[in-house]
C-alpha cells in the first residue's frame, strides 16, 4: 500500500508539476541542507574588495530557504532523474566570510560545475576538499580571495574542461601544476593569470610541455614565470587564446607556423620574447589580438603580416621592428587599434593608411617615419588618439585631421611640421584633452580660441617659431 501511494505521488509530482517547477525535479533533501548550511556561514556585503571588480554583484543566496525546491534556487542546478546538486553557480555573490575546511558544500559530491568567482573569502586558506570532488568538469574560483597555496589535490580533479584560479593571491608548486597538466586530458580552458609561479625554476619549464592538445585557452599572465619557454605551446592544434603577457623573466620565440592554426588571441606583451616575426605568421589566419608591446622583438616585419586580415587589435610597440610599413596594410579592414611605438620603422605613411577606416587609436610615435602626412588621414573619422611625436614628419597638418573630430589625445611633437600658423582646425577638436604641437616649426601668433577647448588638460607649444602675445 505505501509504495503504492508513492508510486501514484510520483507521477502526480512528475506529471502535474506546479507552474514554477515545470520540469524540475524535487531537490535531494541532504543537498538541500547542505546548501543553506553553505549559506549560512558567510554573511552578504555587496562593497566587499572581490565585488568590485565585477560588474552588477547579486546576493543570489537570498533566494535559498528552506522548504522550498533547491533546485529551483538562484545558482542552483540539479540532475533531471536524481535531484543531486550538480551546478552551483554562486558568482559575484557578495559572500563574505571565512572559508571552512569542511565546509557542507563539500557533501555534495555530485557536483560537477562550480562557480564561485568574485566572492569574499577573506583569505581563508584554499581547503583541500576541492580535490575530493573528482566530477567537477567546470571550476572557478577567480577572485575570491584564498591565499596561501593551492591544494596539491587539485590535480586529482581529471575530468577539468576548465580551471580558473586566476586573481587569487595564491601560489603553485611546480609539482602540482605539472599533475594538473598531465591528469586533467580533457581541459580546454585554463585561467591562471596572476598565480605565483615564481618558485617554478626555469629549468622545470618544460613541465608546460604536456598540455592536453585539446586546450583552446591558456591564460597564464603576470604569474612571474621564468625562463626559456620551448615554443611548442603555440603549436597546440586548437589553441584559440594564449596570454602570457607580464611575465618579463619569460623568454622564447615565435615558431615556425606550418599550417592554419585557430589561434585568434595572442598577448605576450611584456614578456622576454625575442627574435624576428616569421613569414609563416600568414597562417594565422582567425589571429584578431595580436599583442606584442614591450618585447624583445627585432627586425622587419613580414609583408604577410598584413595578409591577416581578421586583425583588430596590432600592437608592436616598443620593441626594435625596422623597415617600412607596406602597403598592404590596407587590407586590415577591421584593424581598430594598431601601436608601433617606440621601433625603428622608417619610411612614409602611405595614402592606404586611410583605408583602415575603423582605427580608434593610432600610434607611430618614437620612430624614423619621414615625409608628408597623407590626407587621406583624415578618412580615420574614429581615431581618438593620434601620437606622431618624435619622428621626421614634414609638411602641414592644416589638410590633415580636420574632420577627426572625435580625438582627445593628439601628440605632434618632435617633427618638422610647418604651418604659418597653429591651423584653425584645431579649434573645433572638442574632445582635446592633450594637446602637443612642441618642436615642430609652427609660426604666427597663438589664436584667441583656446577657449574653445574647455577639455583641454595638457597644452605644449614649446619650441616652435610662435610669437607674439599670449591670449588671455
Ligand atoms: C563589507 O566589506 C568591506 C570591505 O571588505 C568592509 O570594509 C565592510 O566593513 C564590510 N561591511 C560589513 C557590513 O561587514
Ligand atoms: C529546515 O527546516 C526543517 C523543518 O522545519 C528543520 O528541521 C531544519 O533544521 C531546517 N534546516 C535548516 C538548515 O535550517
Ligand atoms: C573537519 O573534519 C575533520 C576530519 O574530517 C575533523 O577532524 C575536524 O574537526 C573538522 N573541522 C570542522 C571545523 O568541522
Ligand atoms: C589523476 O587523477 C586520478 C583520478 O582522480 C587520481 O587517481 C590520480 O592520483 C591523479 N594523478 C595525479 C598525478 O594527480
Ligand atoms: C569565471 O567566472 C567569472 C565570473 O562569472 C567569469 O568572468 C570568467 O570568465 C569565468 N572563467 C572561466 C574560465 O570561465
Ligand atoms: C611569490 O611567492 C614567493 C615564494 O613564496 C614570494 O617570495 C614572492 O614574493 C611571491 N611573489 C609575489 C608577486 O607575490
Ligand atoms: C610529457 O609526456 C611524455 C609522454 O607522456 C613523457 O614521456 C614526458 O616525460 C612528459 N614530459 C614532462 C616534462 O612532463
Ligand atoms: C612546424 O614544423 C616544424 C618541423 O617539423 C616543427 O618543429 C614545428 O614545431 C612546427 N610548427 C608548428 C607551429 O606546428
Ligand atoms: C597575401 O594576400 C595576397 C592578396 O592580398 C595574396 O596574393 C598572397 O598570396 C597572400 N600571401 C600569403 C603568403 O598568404
Ligand atoms: C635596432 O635594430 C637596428 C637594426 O635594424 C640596430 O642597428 C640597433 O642597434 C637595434 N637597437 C637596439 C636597441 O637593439
Ligand atoms: C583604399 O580605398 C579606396 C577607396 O575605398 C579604394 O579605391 C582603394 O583601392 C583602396 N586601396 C587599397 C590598397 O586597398
Ligand atoms: C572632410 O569633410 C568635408 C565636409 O564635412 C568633406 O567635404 C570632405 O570630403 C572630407 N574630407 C575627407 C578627406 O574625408
Amino acid at each position: 500500500m505505501g509504495w503504492f501511494l508513492f508510486l501514484v505521488l510520483s507521477f502526480l509530482l512528475s506529471h502535474f508539476p506546479s507552474q514554477t517547477s515545470s520540469l524540475m525535479p524535487f531537490c535531494n533533501h541532504d543537498d538541500a541542507s547542505a546548501l543553506l548550511s553553505f549559506k549560512s556561514s558567510f554573511t552578504l556585503n555587496s562593497s566587499s574588495d572581490s565585488s568590485l571588480g565585477c560588474e552588477s554583484p547579486y546576493p543570489k543566496t537570498e533566494s535559498w530557504e528552506n522548504g522550498t525546491n533547491c533546485c529551483l534556487w538562484e545558482g542552483v542546478s540539479c540532475d533531471a532523474k536524481s535531484g543531486h546538486v550538480i551546478g552551483i553557480d554562486l558568482s559575484s555573490s557578495c559572500l563574505q566570510g571565512e572559508f571552512h575546511p569542511n565546509t557542507t558544500l563539500f557533501k555534495l559530491i555530485h557536483l560537477k560545475k562550480l562557480n564561485l568567482a568574485f566572492n569574499d573569502f577573506s583569505n581563508s586558506p584554499m581547503p583541500n576538499g576541492f580535490g575530493d570532488h573528482v566530477a567537477l568538469t567546470h571550476l572557478n574560483l577567480s577572485h575570491s580571495a584564498f591565499s596561501g597555496v593551492i591544494p596539491s589535490k587539485i590535480s586529482l580533479l581529471s575530468k577539468l574542461v576548465s580551471l580558473d584560479l586566476s586573481f587569487l593571491g595564491m601560489r603553485i608548486e611546480a609539482a602540482t601544476l605539472e599533475n594538473v597538466i598531465v591528469n586533467a586530458t580533457d581541459i580546454r580552458e585554463l585561467t591562471l593569470d596572476f598565480l605565483n609561479m615564481s618558485t617554478i625554476e626555469p629549468s622545470s619549464l618544460s613541465l608546460l610541455v604536456n598540455f592536453s592538445s585539446s586546450l583552446v585557452s591558456l591564460s597564464l599572465g603576470d604569474t612571474g614565470l621564468q625562463g626559456k619557454l620551448a615554443n611548442n605551446i603555440l603549436c597546440l592544434p586548437n589553441l584559440q587564446k594564449l596570454d602570457l603577457s607580464v611575465n618579463l623573466d619569460l623568454e622564447g620565440e615565435l615558431p615556425e607556423f606550418n599550417r592554419s592554426t585557430p589561434l585568434r588571441y595572442l598577448d605576450l606583451s611584456y614578456t622576454g620574447f625575442s627574435g624576428k616575426l616569421p613569414n609563416t605568421i600568414n597562417h594565422l589566419e582567425s589571429l584578431n589580438f595580436l599583442g606584442l608591446e614591450s618585447c624583445d622583438f627585432e627586425g622587419p616585419i613580414p609583408v604577410f603580416l598584413f595578409n591577416l586580415t581578421q586583425l583588430k587589435f596590432l600592437d608592436l610597440g616598443g620593441n626594435n621592428f625596422s623597415g617600412e610599413i607596406p602597403s598592404s596594410l590596407s587590407n586590415l579592414r577591421h584593424l581598430t587599434f594598431i601601436n608601433l611605438f617606440y621601433n625603428s620603422f622608417t619610411g612614409h605613411i602611405v595614402q592606404y593608411f586611410g583605408n583602415i577606416t575603423q582605427v580608434y587609436h593610432l600610434n607611430l610615435g618614437w620612430n624614423n617615419f619621414s615625409g608628408e602626412i597623407p590626407s587621406s588621414l583624415s578618412n580615420l573619422q574614429h581615431l581618438t588618439f593620434i601620437n606622431l611625436s618624435d619622428n621626421s614628419f614634414t609638411g602641414t597638418i592644416a589638410k590633415c585631421f580636420g574632420n577627426i573630430t572625435q580625438v582627445n589625445h593628439l601628440d605632434l611633437s618632435g617633427n618638422n611640421f610647418r604651418d604659418e600658423i597653429i591651423p584653425s582646425f584645431i579649434f573645433n577638436l572638442q574632445h582635446l584633452t592633450y594637446l602637443d604641437l612642441s618642436d615642430n616649426n609652427f609660426g604666427g601668433e597663438i589664436p584667441d580660441l583656446f577657449d574653445k577647448l574647455s577639455k583641454l588638460e595638457t597644452l605644449d607649444l614649446s619650441r616652435n617659431q610662435i610669437h607674439g602675445r599670449i591670449p588671455k
